[in-house]
């Protein structure tokens, strides 16, 4: 048996920052209502997801000083690839130079993330022992930003990991969870590359909260771990009223609960490793820490897995 652990992780965000206060000039809305009833303030808008992608993934790999050309794998999750193919896992390999590398892109949405980092625990032990697993999204470019409904809600970015193999069997996986709901796909669509993202804001919330708690409650049952023993949750970043209620539901402490939405709106794929990224600068999550992580998105999908972090 093999074990394996993140050892490193990156994050990248564009540049431009798009305030509350600027989509006012051109929406029918207002800071305080954006705020209330979302808690987002600002979100990056710009570049490519190729872009993005690469700087997360050249901080991850710096971070845990493995060279590009060592990884045996790419798991490149995304909703909005710069092109169907070549797809944004090879784009990201060949400017890498990660040349033995394989790679492929896993698309679940707002869950990709989740989806990507369990798959990767997966491949590990399998002749593989080094798998970059990447988040990253341009969702700007499915917006319509004529629509006040969805406009206020998303974000570029992009964050990525490297999981890396154990020399013994000891997991930092301690449990986790893949789920759907294909049934409610109607709810949250965007049915074509050059449309918009379509949405029932109160169904959305509804299911994502229902989504959090089943996901969870089977992740930690798995993983013979009660509630409170978690010491950081790091939920997709959606909206900060379905971060709250899903506490609620499931009793966790909200203030274990580590939120960066308030600078980078929903950014997809991204949310959870850029959650990570900021709950290890403020230390909300150190070395020796329960880190249970759930995603949720259009599909719908949803997935969680609680993590022992570090060494
Ligand atoms: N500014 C001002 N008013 C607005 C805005 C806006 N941007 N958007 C809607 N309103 C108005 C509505 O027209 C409505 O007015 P009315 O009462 O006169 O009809 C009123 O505000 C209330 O609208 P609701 O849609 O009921 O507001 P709600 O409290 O449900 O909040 C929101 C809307 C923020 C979209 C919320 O439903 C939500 O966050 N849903 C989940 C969205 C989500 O998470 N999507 C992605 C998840 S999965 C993934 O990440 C891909």
């Amino acid at each position: 048996m093999t074990g394996a652990r993140i050892t490193g992780i990156g994050t990248s965000l564009p540049d431009r920052v798009v305030t509350n206060f600027d989509l006012e000039q051109t929406l029918d809305t207002s800071h305080d209502w954006i705020v209330e009833r979302t808690g987002i303030h600002e979100r990056h808008i710009g570049e490519s997801t190729t872009q993005l992608g690469l700087e997360a993934s050249q901080k991850a790999l710096a971070m845990a000083g493995v060279d590009p050309v060592d990884l045996d794998l790419i798991v490149f999750a995304t909703t909005t690839p710069d092109s169907l193919f070549p797809i944004g896992g090879c784009l990201v390999q060949d400017a890498l130079g990660a040349h033995r590398s394989g790679a492929v892109d896993l698309n679940a949405a707002c869950s990709g993330f989740m989806y990507a980092l369990i798959a990767g625990y997966g491949y590990i032990g399998r002749g593989i022992s080094k798998v970059l697993v990447v988040g990253a999204e341009t969702l700007s470019r499915i917006v319509d930003w004529d629509d006040r409904s969805t406009a206020i809600l998303f974000g570029d970015g992009a964050g990525a990991v490297v999981l890396e193999a154990t020399t013994d069997a000891n997991d930092s996986l301690l449990g986790w969870h893949t789920g759907s709901k294909g049934s409610a796909g109607s709810i949250l669509r965007c049915t074509d590359m050059r449309g918009f993202i379509e949405m029932e804001g109160k169904e959305v919330f509804r299911q994502a909260v229902l989504a959090i708690e089943e996901t969870v409650g089977i992740t930690l049952e798995r993983a013979g771990v009660g509630v409170d023993e978690v010491d950081a949750f790091v939920f997709h970043q959606a909206n900060v009223r379905i971060i709250d209620a899903a506490c609620k539901r499931i009793g966790a402490d909200p203030a274990r609960s580590i939120k960066v939405i308030q600078h980078t709106g929903n950014t997809s794929s991204a949310s959870i490793p850029l959650t990570i990224d900021e709950g290890l600068r403020t230390g909300a999550i150190a070395n020796g820490d329960t880190v249970l992580m759930a995603g949720f998105g259009a599909g719908m999908t949803y997935a969680s897995a609680l993590l022992r972090w570090g060494p």
